[in-house]
């Protein structure tokens, strides 16, 4: 028998019932347990047991099993906004279940979880606003009668992950009609669409979706199109922060951001078009070499510091520095890109939400102190650490031991590598840029390097020796000139995006159901628009 952890959401302790693991639930952990109403098909309320595991979900009498629904029969959940009462949905040959607990939102999201771990989709379900759900529970007896028979109702007004993000309240789906509408005007009025560009290869993925090379058909020029699904912009309420990543992108005032060319939508993307910048990312050119030397690490990071320092002009934080981010153009110098976890700071208040990578972000945000433009430098501390050494200064796999180095844990510097021939070679990291970093990991924010701003940084002594005016106009040589020719270029791109597909994945199906509203907005041509109140 497999050894059962025990689940915080196990109310009725089952795991301590010998009786009910042996018999009903048997090699399965017990996810879930706790009594329930269930309404059967006369009308009348009878006390159950509901047991969920993470491959069926189990009524009981008591102690006696009535029935076992696999997860993978399972269609889809209606949940009332107004009470407690949902419906589980399933398919052919099982009728519904329509129940009552004042824990639906946990009992739903352990089964669309575990449903997306069984069935690798998406658990549709319905937030309807009804005292009674009646009316969409197929009976045993309409089963009996014709299989195909379903009352589930067919348009899903909600995804599982505006469910499990946000509350199931009426006003959710308002606000998330209110959102996709926004996203229509936003994102409308361009005088391009995927017909004008020709795919060639996946070179990244990240979050919302994957980066594409293309030509653009009218010059021949190479671009990258991200795109971004509008559910996820919907779901994961990332809509300002999509706005300020436009902003940001269209910009276009620092050599050293990456700057928009096109944008467009389609009723299931948002499209941002950049120019190709074809030397890849600090990331893969880190993992080719191992680490780099002490004079292209200058090179590199006075770009960087310029550019943070132009955001935080602006009183955006950037919050996500890492060598994934920063791509090299065909010149070697630097473009730094995603600016999806940017943020307006508002004047001296404190932001509270996490970005980016754990490994790069400062103590004041993994705690939840607050945090404001200075969590960028530390993150550049990071940085700089990671590009001479190779390494990061704090790691572990584990999350908690991972908070606890960053809180708690002195720098400690490597002394020597260990490289291809397997000989061990002394680090040769000067004492500024040890000072530097130091400097940059101070866990108080207000001690922290940089809070006098760019200058700060720019007058430490690890770049005495750099021209920031020269660097500023592209006027030195970079250290470094990646391999652009057409025959080498993909080399500056990991294998891993290279082989994926460039076709776009599907996007969740109830975004067309706002088709219309995103066509009125195309037909506005993307004239201004009073918001209507919501
Ligand atoms: N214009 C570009 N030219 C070349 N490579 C690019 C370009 N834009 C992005 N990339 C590559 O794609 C990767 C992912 O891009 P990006 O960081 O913008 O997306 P993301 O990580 O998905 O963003 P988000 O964190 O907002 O989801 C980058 O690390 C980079 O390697
Ligand atoms: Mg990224």
């Amino acid at each position: 028998m497999v050894e059962q952890t025990i689940s915080e959401y196990d109310f009725l302790n089952m795991i301590k019932d010998s009786d009910i693991v042996k018999s009903v639930t048997r090699e399965e952990p017990i996810l879930f347990s706790d009594k329930v109403t269930k309404k059967n098909h006369f009308g009348f309320n009878q006390e159950r047991t509901l047991i969920i595991t993470n491959k069926a979900v189990y009524n009981l009498k008591k102690k006696e099993l009535k029935r076992r629904i696999l997860l993978n029969v399972i269609r889809g959940v209606t949940i009332s906004t107004l009470n407690d009462e949902f419906i589980i949905h399933c398919n052919d040959i099982e009728y519904d279940y329509q129940f009552f607990s004042k824990r639906k939102k946990i009992i739903i999201e352990i089964i669309a979880k575990y449903y997306y771990i069984e069935t690798q989709q998406e658990l549709k379900l319905f937030l309807l606003a009804l005292k009674s759900l009646d009316t969409f529970v197929t009976t045993k007896k309409e089963k009996k009668k014709n299989m195909n028979f379903s009352r589930m109702p067919r348009n899903g007004l909600t995804s599982i992950s505006a469910y499990i993000y946000g509350t199931t309240s009426q006003k959710l789906v308002q606000q998330k009609e209110a959102t996709v509408k926004k996203i229509g005007k936003i994102f409308s009025n361009t005088n391009v669409d995927n017909t004008n560009f020709t795919k060639l290869k996946t070179i990244g993925r990240g979050k919302c979706g994957k980066i594409i090379l293309v030509t653009y058909n009218k010059t021949g020029d190479s671009y990258a199109i991200k795109s971004i699904r509008k559910d996820q912009i919907v779901s994961e309420d990332i809509l300002d922060n999509i706005k300020l990543e436009r902003e940001i992108l269209s910009e276009g005032q620092c050599e050293f951001l990456l700057s928009l060319s096109f944008f467009y939508q389609s009723p299931e993307r948002i499209y941002f078009v950049t120019p190709f910048i074809p030397g890849g990312d600090l990331y893969t050119l880190l993992k080719k070499k191992g680490h780099l030397e002490e004079d292209l690490v200058r090179f590199y990071t006075g770009q960087i510091a310029i550019a943070i320092g132009h955001l935080h002009e602006f009183g955006i934080a950037y919050r996500d520095l890492k060598p994934e981010n920063i791509l090299i153009d065909e010149d070697g110098y630097l473009k730094l890109c995603d600016f999806g976890s940017s943020i307006h700071m508002q004047g001296t208040r404190k932001e509270f939400s996490f970005a980016g990578s754990i490994e790069y972000a400062s103590p004041e945000m993994i705690s939840g102190a607050g945090h404001n433009i200075m969590t960028d430098w530390w993150s550049f501390g990071i940085l700089l650490f990671e590009l001479l050494y190779g390494s990061l200064p704090f790691y572990s796999l584990n999350k908690k031991r991972l908070f606890e180095l960053i809180m708690m844990s002195e720098i400690k510097f490597p002394k020597f590598y260990v490289n291809e021939n397997e000989e061990c070679i002394n680090f040769k990291v000067s004492d500024e840029a040890k000072d530097l970093i130091l400097k940059l990991l101070e866990k108080e924010p207000g001690e922290r390097i940089g809070k006098k701003g760019l200058n700060d940084i720019k007058t430490h002594p690890f770049f005495g020796s750099l021209k920031f005016d020269d660097l500023k106009n592209k006027k030195l040589q970079s250290p470094y000139k990646p391999n652009v020719s057409d025959e080498e270029k993909f080399n500056n791109f990991d294998q891993e995006f290279l082989d994926m597909d460039v076709n776009e994945s599907k996007v969740d199906e109830w975004v067309n159901d706002y088709k219309d509203w995103f066509n009125d907005f195309d037909k506005n041509n993307g004239e201004e628009q009073e918001d209507e109140d919501y």
